[in-house]
């Protein structure tokens, strides 16, 4: 299988009992990695990481969320790694999110949505998204506080704050129309299925579909 590996600290998990798979032998599997440090700790553990090929689309790719709606749409880039993981969904037959409850809201707009944005743009990509409602604000690093967060791509990072979207492919829409604005961190109709952990038990949410415990569920995809 070639696999998409996603970026954050549940996808780190993962990252973890795969390798573990694949030191015992129970799986053969080539990944491409949606960040340049879980590409570094794929390698770490043993897991050989190629790059995107023509041609060669990836079997399934398996990430965390910021925010999961019911119908499975997402607010994803908390770590900055939004524009990779966007590429890995896409070029995907399946895309599966794994996450713990506190991730599941009933509509998007909880959390900021990130925009990764082309450094000389981000000051008027701020003001349009100012007239938008989204109340811009510029990530700094957490580390150097007086520094620009730079994504992998070198690009820098604005998170908006809408509240509560009520038309999440009209904003989609907007702000793929601005100028300099590389990625935004809506997810729509990109996950097939998500794994929740709800205290000791795991959900499975499919789109169209009730939610329905690990346990009962035969086929978490189609
Ligand atoms: C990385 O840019 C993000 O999209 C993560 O996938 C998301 O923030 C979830 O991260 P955690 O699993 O660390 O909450």
């Amino acid at each position: 299988m070639l696999l998409g590996l996603g970026t954050g600290s549940t996808a780190s998990f993962f990252l973890a009992l795969l390798a573990e798979a694949v030191r015992q032998g129970e799986l053969k599997i080539n990944a491409v990695a949606s960040s340049l440090h879980t590409a570094a700790r794929a390698k770490e553990l043993g897991i050989s990481i190629s790059e995107p090929r023509r041609g060669a689309r990836l079997d399934l790719t398996v990430d965390g969320a910021d925010e999961i709606a019911p119908d499975l749409s997402l607010i994803k880039g908390a770590g900055g790694a939004l524009l990779r993981e966007k590429i890995l969904a896409r070029a995907s037959r399946h895309f599966v999110v794994i996450a713990d409850s506190s991730k599941r809201v009933a509509q998007l707009g909880r959390r900021r949505v990130p925009l990764e944005v082309t450094p000389f743009a981000t000051p008027w990509v701020m003001d349009e998204v100012g007239e938008l409602g989204g109340s811009p604000l510029w990530r700094m690093d957490q580390l150097r506080p007086d520094r620009p967060f730079l994504t992998d791509q070198q690009n820098y990072v604005v998170d908006c704050d809408f509240g509560l979207i009520a038309d999440p492919r009209g904003l989609a829409m907007r702000l793929k129309e601005i100028s300099g604005v590389v990625e935004h961190g809506l997810f729509l109709g990109l996950a097939h299925a998500a794994l929740i952990a709800e205290g000791e038990e795991i959900m499975v949410l499919r789109p169209r579909k009730p939610p329905v415990p690990l346990s009962q569920c035969d086929l978490i995809l189609d």
